[in-house]
């Protein structure tokens, strides 16, 4: 038998980059202080054993591969079920990251018992069976098919998921589990990373789907080492504000769908509910123009979906003005500002400026320059914008409206909640007009401040 021999290694916090000495800088992502020591078993590591020989594995043709729509699951909740790209793959494994508190197990535990027909295994390292238990109480929803099992090792707990064979896994948390296999501390980088190759050899040689719950912490990382990310099939992270009530949960990799598409919900005293159709819940319910909002019209993934941007602009009681952002890069605010000082005259260097997106949203669309614009200068015109207006529209440097993708998504999707104007860009190519919503195109800042704020 092979002795054990325990070796060192460094990985990048940031890219997962693997290096076996310690370095300032990532060489892969160009980080600095990002490499973390951890220790890695070179005995006999799960991921080497002989099981898949001796599971009978082999090569299979392409065309004796069944894709049949028959290899997804549907978990009960269609939001969940979109964003997965229509259902959740046998098979698979499914990380889901999130800061602390954000609900993550909340709606871990939401899928068994809103879909009653799946068998699931709930895994919990963090709270006991009889905590579990309350909190599904709490939830409502059917549980006569949701097995709980409070347990940290994954020996166990892969043996148990065997013998009991359920439709569905859900693991929480990565942090919380260890592996006899490898030396080292629950949490650390060398056991997330056993634990999670345990959970994929798992999910790939049973067909069960495994949903793995992964901390992130303040700084972005999911599970300490964004290592995971490259291991898991998909992930969906988790985002907005823990003190509001909607919460974000968006995919960034996904090998079955579509990235970069979101789910909206709403966190409430029965859990987690499914906004869907976010726009309704992010634009606002007064009637009369307020100074210092506007409708923007953006898209994630392929679904377009409007929101109200709010800026306040007061005069600095200091000596430097505060620019302060929400959900938005405060540099590119800070951009922003500068256009409107340069290209249109206004004096802002004196003026505090804060701004927010509203119901937690962070935005990274630059279709949202033209709103957050036109809501710095709402405010600091105390002017209301209509109602019934909303923009979509990247802003360039010199101060020019520049044209943004899906246009006409973006369009249709504003007619159909009743806007009547859309501000674009004149070098827009949206051709047809859109029934029962005026486009106005504006070619630069000026011109939109002209026709926009002509009273
Ligand atoms: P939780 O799912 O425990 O978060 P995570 O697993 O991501 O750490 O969510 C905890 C928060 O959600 C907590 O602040 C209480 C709140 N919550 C509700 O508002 N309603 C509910 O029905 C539940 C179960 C939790
Ligand atoms: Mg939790």
């Amino acid at each position: 038998m092979a002795v054990s021999k325990d070796k060192t290694v460094w990985f990048c916090k940031n890219c997962g980059n693997e290096s076996t000495k310690w370095m300032g800088r990532c060489p892969a992502c160009g980080e600095w202080n990002t490499m973390v020591e951890s220790v890695v078993a070179t005995g006999k590591p799960y991921r080497n054993q002989p099981a898949r020989q001796a599971s009978g594995n082999r090569p299979v043709h392409l065309k004796e591969i069944d894709s049949s729509a028959e290899c997804r699951l549907s978990l009960g909740m269609g939001e969940i079920d979109r964003l997965l790209g229509g259902g959740i793959v046998r098979g698979s494994l499914v990380l889901v990251g999130g800061e602390p508190g954000i609900g993550k197990s909340t709606l871990s535990l939401q899928i068994p018992l809103f879909s009653p027909g799946l068998k699931t295994l709930y895994v919990s390292g963090e709270e006991s069976a009889r905590q579990v238990k309350m909190r599904a109480d709490r939830l409502g929803g059917d549980d006569s098919n949701c097995f709980i099992f409070s347990e940290t090792d994954m020996g166990n707990i892969i043996a148990q998921a065997e013998s009991l064979r359920p439709d569905l896994m859900v693991v929480d948390s990565v942090q919380t589990m260890f592996s006899a296999n490898v030396e080292s501390s629950a949490g650390s980088v060398t056991q997330i990373k056993e634990v999670t190759s345990m959970l994929l050899h798992f999910a790939k040689v049973s067909g069960i789907p495994v949903i793995l719950i992964g901390h992130i912490t303040k700084d972005g990382y999911i599970a300490g080492p964004k290592i995971l990310e490259h291991i898991v099939d998909v992930v969906l992270q988790f985002e907005g504000d823990n003190k509001g009530s909607y919460r974000i949960l968006r995919s960034i990799k996904n090998r079955f769908g579509s990235t970069s598409e979101l789910a909206v919900f709403e966190m409430t005293g029965k859990g987690l509910r499914e906004v869907t159709n976010p726009s309704e819940m992010l634009i606002p319910m007064h009637e009369e123009g307020l100074s210092g909002t506007a409708i923007c019209a953006t898209l994630d993934g392929l679904r377009p979906f409007l929101f109200e941007v709010q800026a306040l602009v007061s005069t600095a009681a200091y000596g430097t003005a505060q620019r302060s952002a929400t959900g938005f890069d405060v540099r590119r605010l800070n951009m922003l500002l500068a256009v409107l000082e340069k290209r249109a005259g206004f004096k802002l260097n004196m003026k505090d400026v804060f701004l927010n997106m509203a119901g937690g949203m962070r935005i990274s669309d630059p279709a949202c320059d033209l709103a957050v614009v036109c809501a710095v200068l709402s405010s600091n015109f105390d002017f209301a914008i209509q109602p019934d207006i909303c923009f979509a529209g990247e802003v360039g440097l010199s101060g020019e409206i520049r044209p943004v993708n899906q246009t006409e998504r973006r369009v249709t999707e504003a007619a159909r909640l009743g806007f009547k104007k859309i501000y674009i860009s004149s070098f827009s190519s949206l051709d047809s007009g859109i029934k029962g919503i005026e486009t106005v195109r504006v070619p630069d800042v000026p011109a939109l401040v002209r026709t926009l704020f002509k009273g």
